[in-house]
């Protein structure tokens, strides 16, 4: 009788088939501390056609119907008429889409449409009264704080988010804490210094802190 050989092809299928048995039955199991997905939690799956998303736009309900690979800049453009937030870099660089979601600013080429379903949005177009400025708006004028106006509107958003933020003690802001919230805004016009000086105007804090926009913009 001839004994079995080995060969090398069967030694490593043998090894093959004895590491998935073995990992098949692992002593622990599934990894059980992860939360099970199970139909009733798991995301309600969307698309690929454009289906309804609904959430609160400048103080008012709006419901668009959107693929989910639009942009929440897309959608406030194309389909909410709502051109205020500037498409320049695509790509979350340039702060020209800052938008503010539920109070914070946010790049709305960033986000998807999708994800601010039920969420309050403020574009630049949300933070006067109608056709009057706000008190920013206003002061964004008197101190010359846009040129070509590309980036205005980001600017915009992102101070009025840190006044708002800084409720009563805004009176105590530093020119480089306005310089902090606009850093993500480029402007290539270079308005920052009058851009600091108009909210530090509003914030009422221009004369407890004399010269703050200008050693400001030096330090940033
Ligand atoms: S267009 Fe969104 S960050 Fe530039
Ligand atoms: S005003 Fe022109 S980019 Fe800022």
């Amino acid at each position: 009788m001839t004994s079995p050989t080995l060969t090398r092809r069967g030694l490593l299928r043998g090894a093959g088939t004895a590491s998935v048995l073995a990992s098949c039955t692992k002593p622990n199991g599934p990894d059980s501390s992860a939360p099970a997905i199970t139909d009733a939690n798991a995301p309600a799956e969307i698309g690929p056609d454009a289906t309804s998303v609904e959430f609160t736009l400048n103080g008012k309900t709006v419901t668009v119907q959107v693929e989910p690979r639009v942009t929440l800049l897309e959608a406030l453009r194309l389909d909410l008429d709502v051109t205020g937030p500037k498409l320049v870099c695509d790509r979350g660089a340039c702060g020209a889409c800052t938008v503010l979601v539920d109070g914070r600013p946010r790049n709305a080429c960033m986000m998807l449409a999708h994800d601010v379903a039920g969420a309050n949005v403020t574009t630049v177009e949300g933070l006067g009264e109608g056709e009057q400025l706000s008190a920013l708006q206003a002061a964004f004028v008197r101190h010359d704080a846009l040129q070509c106006g590309f980036c205005t509107s980001g600017m915009l958003t992102s101070c009025a988010s840190l006044l708002r933020r800084r409720g009563s003690s805004a009176s105590a802001l530093t020119g480089a804490e306005v310089n902090d919230a606009i850093a993500g805004n480029l402007c290539r016009c270079g308005t920052y210094p009058n851009v600091v000086a108009a909210v530090l105007e509003v914030a009422g804090a221009k004369a407890s802190t004399p010269n703050a926009a200008a050693s400001a913009t030096k330090a940033g």
